[in-house]
Parts: C-alpha cells; structure tokens; sequence
C-alpha cells in the first residue's frame, strides 16, 4: 500500500510520528479515537500562502468553518490572519481568543436577525450579504442601531469548480450569493441605502478545488463586475476570493500558492482593491490525523472488514461526499495486504471511514490513521448514538499540547433533566 508521508506525518523506524512524537504514544497518553494536528504543518501553509501574495496589498482570514479548535484559531490569528466567521458561534469563539472583531468577516448564507445584529454590535471587519433582501435586513437593523453597516455583496460568478456537487458553491444552480447578471443592478440599488456601506464584492466557488481554470475564469469575470460598479461611483475596496484552495487527498495534484499567485496576481493588478482569501483546507486538512483502534476484524463472504472505534460521528465527510481519507498503520507490520472497508461502531450502513480499501492485514489493538483529517474532521463531529467527540492534541516538535478533551458524560447531558412532572 501508499503511506501518505510528509516531514509533518513520517514514518520513523516503521513507526507513524507527528513531528517528533510517536502516534502510539499520544494514543497512550489521551485514548482514541483522537485527534492528532501538527502546529508546524499549519504554521507553514500559512507562510506559504501569505508569501505567494506578498507583492499585492492582501489579506487571509482563515476559514474557522474548517477547524475551530481555539489554539488552531489562535495560531493563524497570531501569526497574522483575520478570521472568517459563518456563525454567531464561531464569532463567538473567535471572541474567545481575544480576536478583533475588526479582523473578521461575517459569512453565511442565512443570517438571523440576531446574527447581523451581534456583527454590528461588535464592529466587524465586513458583513457578506447574499441577497438583496439581506442587504435590506441589514440597513435596517443597522439603522435601529444608529450604524453603518461595512458590506460585501457575494455574487455568484456561475463558473465549474469542477468539484464535489455538495461543496461547488459557484454555479447558477447552487443557493450562494446573487445572480452575476443582476449584480450591477443591485450594487447600484445598494449603495443608496443609508446605513449601509457598500465596500466589497465577494465570490466563494467551491471547496478543494485542484484546477487553477475555475479561479481564473471567476476572478476574470468579477474583475470586470467590479470595474463596472467602480466606473458608477461605488467606492469597492475589498476584492474577496473566498476559499476552496484544494490538497492532497490521495492522487490530486493542487495547484500550489505560488501557481495561484502567478495566474491571479496580473488580474488582481487590473483593481486597486485589497484583496482577501478565506483559505481552510488548505491550511488545516493535511495537518491533521485521526488516530482510531481496531476493535474487531471479519469477513463476511466475499467482504472484509476493518472494525475500528473511530466513527461517522467522529469524521462524517466519507458519509457524506464519500470522501477518500487515506488509512494506514500507525505501526508498520509485514503482514499481507487485504482489502477491506473500514467501518466504525455506529448503527447505519453509511457508518464507513474508508471502502475497499487495501491496507495491511491488521488486527484488534492495532492503530491506524485516518490522514489528511485536520480539516471539516472534528467541526463536524457529533454525538449520534450518544458518542463522546474525540480529543484534539496538537504537537509543536517534541511537545505535546491536549488542546481539547474527551466529551465526558456528563457532557452529553448538558441541561438536559428529567421533568418529575411530566411523568407524574
Ligand atoms: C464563504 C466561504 N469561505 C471560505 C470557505 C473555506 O473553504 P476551504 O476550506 O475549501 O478553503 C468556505 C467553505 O465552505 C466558504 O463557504
């Protein structure tokens, strides 16, 4: 089999590492399933990418969406990003680490009322708006609050991001943003509302994007936009490309920083805006591992399966886009190789974290690694069949930090009582 391997995730003596520390021994230390990050790893994707764009005026705000864990927040945060926040809970934990408010964008496609108004309240950077009865929403509850509200309007450039349907966001058929064709129109009927400041235009195509085509195409088409909205007087200072930077799965070849800044750097130079990125993926995905334990294995006729104590709850995108993560030892072993699914404890046949897979004939108590899981892994982990979410740790060369601990009992509870009246 192919073992995913970086100077982040390697194999040392048959023996899977994060950086300086020994897989086996976090599992040791906190259990699994468990998840595993590399600060390094992070730290380095985020220079990479910020270096790439250096000779144009911009800005990353990191896509909590991908990772909230509050010290992965934290570490972007410190090492220069803003942050792009798609909820009032992750504005919430962007709060936590003592961000500034003036560093962070509020995303999302449906806003509440409360939403806008708790953006306002704490003076975001810019609010997104997708509709113009958003922008509406917005001017009036801005106006309730004697403010003005900073607003991008995302448009949707209808162009293939040649992705998985569930995460291409920039096509006419998908719910993003509003109609390319209508956008001028609606800019121009914006930027007569009183409370609301019109200064951004914002795209978002897509996640794990590989092509550099899609991003060309986009930019291309909503330079043009935004040169016709400044040409009628619209001051549009933030030119926002949104994320969907694609990596490494298993066979994909990404575009790197450097090739995205070659192809977009001469359109960007067309517009005397800042521009903004909102990468996640690609500064998480492939610094992260779930580590899990093989409970039991088994054939059923012409089937093997791996069964192991992490789970659809633990990582759901195999479920949901049937999405490849690779799976492979955290030991080295010499035995044969067999092809099986590998499947978690949960009660539903979607209940898999890989299919088909060949993999090193493995046993119970052995551990394996499910890579490139440090982004939309642990985000979207759930308590389905009252399941306990894993730990994150996060190791900075040979040390070792618990980031976040195992959900207890308790946890799973919360303020949830029996009503002595309701069974009286
Ligand atoms: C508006 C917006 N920005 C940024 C991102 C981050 O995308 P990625 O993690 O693919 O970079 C997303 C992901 O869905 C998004 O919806």
């Amino acid at each position: 089999m192919d073992y995913m391997d970086s100077e982040y995730f390697s194999y040392k003596n048959n023996e899977l590492y994060c950086e300086n520390i020994p897989l086996k021994e976090l599992s040791k230390l906190y259990g699994t399933p468990l998840y595993v990050y590399s600060k390094n790893f992070m730290r380095d994707r985020y220079s990479e990418f910020t270096s790439a764009f250096e000779s144009v005026n911009h800005k990353i705000f990191f896509a909590a969406k991908s990772n909230f864990n509050l010290n992965v927040m934290k570490l972007f945060y410190d090492l220069g990003s803003g942050i792009d926040v798609n909820s009032v809970g992750e504005l919430y934990r962007a709060l936590k680490i003592g961000a500034d408010p003036k560093r962070m964008l509020l995303t999302g496609v449906g806003k509440t009322k409360d939403e806008i108004k708790l953006g306002l309240e704490h003076d975001v950077l810019m609010i997104k708006a997708e509709s113009l009865e958003e922008v509406y929403q917005i001017n009036k509850i801005a106006g309730e609050m004697g403010k003005v509200a900073p607003v991008a309007i995302r448009v949707n450039p209808d162009v293939d991001p040649q992705t998985h349907p569930y995460i291409s966001t920039g096509l006419a058929e998908n719910k993003f943003g509003i109609d390319s064709s209508k956008a001028l129109e609606m800019f121009l009927e914006c930027s007569s509302l009183s409370n609301v400041n019109l200064c951004g235009i914002d795209m978002h195509i897509g996640s794990q994007i590989t092509s550099l085509d899609p991003y060309v195409e986009a930019v291309i088409k909503m330079t043009e936009l935004t040169k016709k909205i400044i040409s009628r007087g619209i001051k549009i200072e933030h030119f926002d490309i949104g994320g969907g930077f694609g990596i490494k799965y298993l066979n994909e070849v990404p575009f790197t920083p450097a090739e995205l800044a070659d192809a977009l750097i001469p359109i960007f130079k067309q517009l005397d805006c800042e521009i903004f990125f909102e990468p996640g993926r690609f500064l998480t995905a492939n610094g992260g591992a779930l580590i899990t334990e093989v409970l039991y294995t088994k054939s059923n006729n012409a089937k093997n399966f791996i069964v192991v104590d992490a789970a659809m709850t633990d990582l759901l995108r195999p479920s949901i886009y049937k999405a490849y993560h690779h799976i492979q030892p955290v030991e080295k072993n010499m035995e044969e190789e067999i092809v099986a699914d590998v499947v978690g404890p949960v009660c539903e046949s979607g209940d898999f974290l890989g299919k088909d897979r060949t993999i090193t004939g493995c046993k119970a108590n052995d551990l394996l690694a499910v890579m490139s899981a440090g982004a939309y892994g642990m985000v979207m982990a759930s308590n389905y069949n009252a399941r306990r979410r894993p730990p994150e740790v996060i190791v900075d060369k040979d040390k070792i930090f618990l980031a976040r601990s195992r959900e207890t009992f308790e946890h799973l509870l919360y303020d949830e009582k029996i009503i002595d009246e309701l069974h009286a």
